[in-house]
């Protein structure tokens, strides 16, 4: 595969067998970016929206590793929810979504167990403004927002966020796409440390011939910690 070298970035020796497993950072780096952005620090509380979808559950597991006291999960699938809970126990607080924004934000507060300091929007486009806008402002005054999703992609209003609560809050409102080189790095650094466990992920790997059924395959199973990889040998 050729990459602009800007792009490659050495991760060290693997074992070939983990090779598949290791195409996880391409999901992984994504919300660390957003996090690095965002300057999440160890011991913060931090919300993702968006938890239960591919990036949005990855979000989860990247702030558990990079030391958050507490990540705060909201989706509308309350099974998936559930799940988040199992994976990673206590450290995860989930809260279903249910359209209706007051209270919406208001469980998030009460799920919470101090003020929000980083919240994460990883919602696609066929979300709508007021689903982020529910998030964005559950932070706590001189919070951090960082936009990673699609929404608005599809059209649809804009956030209108309100200009004085911003003001008198200090928020710090970030869109993020991608990550920086160094990202890669340290996820490398933060899996090699047990910080992130890429077994969470369930991988099915393609040969190239099967690379048809690697794409169906793929499309049926895009769930939070599903991978399909095309593996040429
Ligand atoms: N910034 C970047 O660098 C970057 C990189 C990659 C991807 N992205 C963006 O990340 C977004 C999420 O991608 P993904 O692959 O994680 O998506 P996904 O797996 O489809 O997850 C999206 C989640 O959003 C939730 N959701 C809330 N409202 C929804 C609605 N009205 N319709 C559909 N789903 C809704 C769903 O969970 P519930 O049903 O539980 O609510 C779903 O699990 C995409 O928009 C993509 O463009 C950004």
């Amino acid at each position: 595969m050729r990459v602009p070298t800007e792009n490659a970035v050495p991760i060290g020796d693997i074992e070939e067998k983990d090779a598949a497993q290791w195409c996880a950072l391409g999901t992984l780096l994504v919300p660390h970016g957003g996090f690095l952005a965002a300057q999440l620090q160890a011991g913060e509380i931090a919300l993702v929206n968006g938890a239960t979808g591919s990036f949005g559950s990855a979000a989860v597991a990247v702030a558990l590793a990079m030391g958050a006291r507490c990540v705060v999960a909201t989706g509308r699938n309350e099974q998936a929810l559930a799940e988040l809970t199992r994976r990673f126990g206590a450290r995860v607080r989930t809260v279903p979504m249910r359209g209706d924004e007051a209270n919406d934000r208001a469980r998030i507060l009460q799920a919470a167990p101090g003020p929000i300091d980083c919240v994460l929007d990883i919602l696609p486009p066929a979300a709508n403004a007021v689903q982020v806008r529910t998030a964005i402002m559950a932070v706590r005054p001189y919070g951090r927002v960082v936009l990673m999703g699609g929404v608005g992609m599809a059209d649809g209003a804009g956030l209108d966020l309100s200009y004085s609560w911003m003001m008198r809050n200090c928020i710090t409102l970030r869109g993020q796409w991608m990550y920086p080189p160094h990202a890669a790095t340290l996820m490398t650094g933060m899996i090699r440390a047990g910080l992130v466990d890429l077994d969470q992920f369930e991988v099915t790997a393609f040969g190239l011939d099967r690379a048809n059924e690697a794409v169906a395959h793929a499309a049926n199973h895009s769930g939070p910690f599903e991978m399909t990889v095309i593996q040429p040998r």
